[in-house]
């Protein structure tokens, strides 16, 4: 699927960047975004090794990487962050903000050159200032990484929630955004998230904070974009949901 543009003003713009066309054998499908904001980019999760070659492809049917300015990762997970090097090699000019947790892991990576990496600290960075625009970096901890962010951009009001809210749909039924019947969505929601997140109290807090912000799209890293309705829907769901240490009997089954 090519690049779909989900917001766009004329001077800020927010991209889902284009899907791999086929299968490709056992890796988790993943999304990337960019927001552009006049000619400079912000890169959100770009993934990994083996995707990086079909994302710069993305991106640059948008902009020239020289003009990224900072690239977001959520965690440390390999399918979020393990490209690391080589988009520090080709985005020149750009940043890499990433959970203060992991800045020392980053290195097993190959990244070295600790003056293009910006730790976040627990709390969290609003009103990040970028090239003419704003963003929020916004906790999400333990769901799942124990340091873990989500973007919020004032300007289009889509939140990025990194692994939060991801359905894992099989190769065929792929759905980029869905408005309503969120309900159908859920039987490729809720054993990620049962296993994946940490517990209760790590999901309603979150609930409880990001409802405080106008959200029109909830855009995760992993299948369908959650627009209006089942935004809404998906929170609340989210809110009550019982995972990891709540039900950790039955990861042991014994
Ligand atoms: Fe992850
Ligand atoms: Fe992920």
């Amino acid at each position: 699927m090519k690049n779909l543009c989900l917001y766009d003003d004329g001077e800020h713009k927010y991209y889902l960047l284009g899907w791999e066309e086929t299968e490709e054998g056992g890796l988790v499908p993943t999304n990337q975004y960019l927001i552009v904001h006049g000619n400079k980019g912000f890169l959100l999760d770009p993934g990994g090794a083996h995707v990086f070659p079909r994302v710069l492809a993305n991106v640059s049917e948008i902009i020239s990487p020289k003009n990224i300015e900072g690239i977001f990762y959520s965690h440390q997970d390999p399918d979020v962050s393990s490209g690391v090097t080589m988009w520090l090699s080709i985005a020149t000019n750009a940043k890499i903000y990433i959970s203060e947790l992991w800045v020392r892991f980053l290195p097993h990576f190959g990244v070295y050159d600790k003056r293009r990496v910006v730790g976040i600290k627990d709390k969290g960075n609003v009103n990040m200032n970028f090239s003419g625009y704003k963003l929020d970096f916004i906790p999400a901890h333990f769901l799942h990484a124990p340091g873990n962010f989500n973007v919020y951009d004032p300007i289009s009001k889509i939140l990025f929630s990194g692994d939060i809210g991801v359905s894992v749909l099989p190769f065929n039924k792929r759905v980029q955004m869905i408005e309503d019947n969120f309900g159908e969505l859920l039987e490729y929601m809720e054993g990620f998230h049962k296993r994946y997140m940490s517990s209760n109290k790590a999901c309603s807090k979150w609930v409880n904070m990001v409802s405080k912000y106008e959200i029109s799209i909830i855009a995760p890293q992993h299948g369908t974009l959650l627009k209006d309705k089942a935004a809404r829907d998906f929170l609340n769901w989210f809110k009550n949901l019982k995972c990891g240490v709540d039900i950790i009997e039955e990861f042991y089954g014994r």
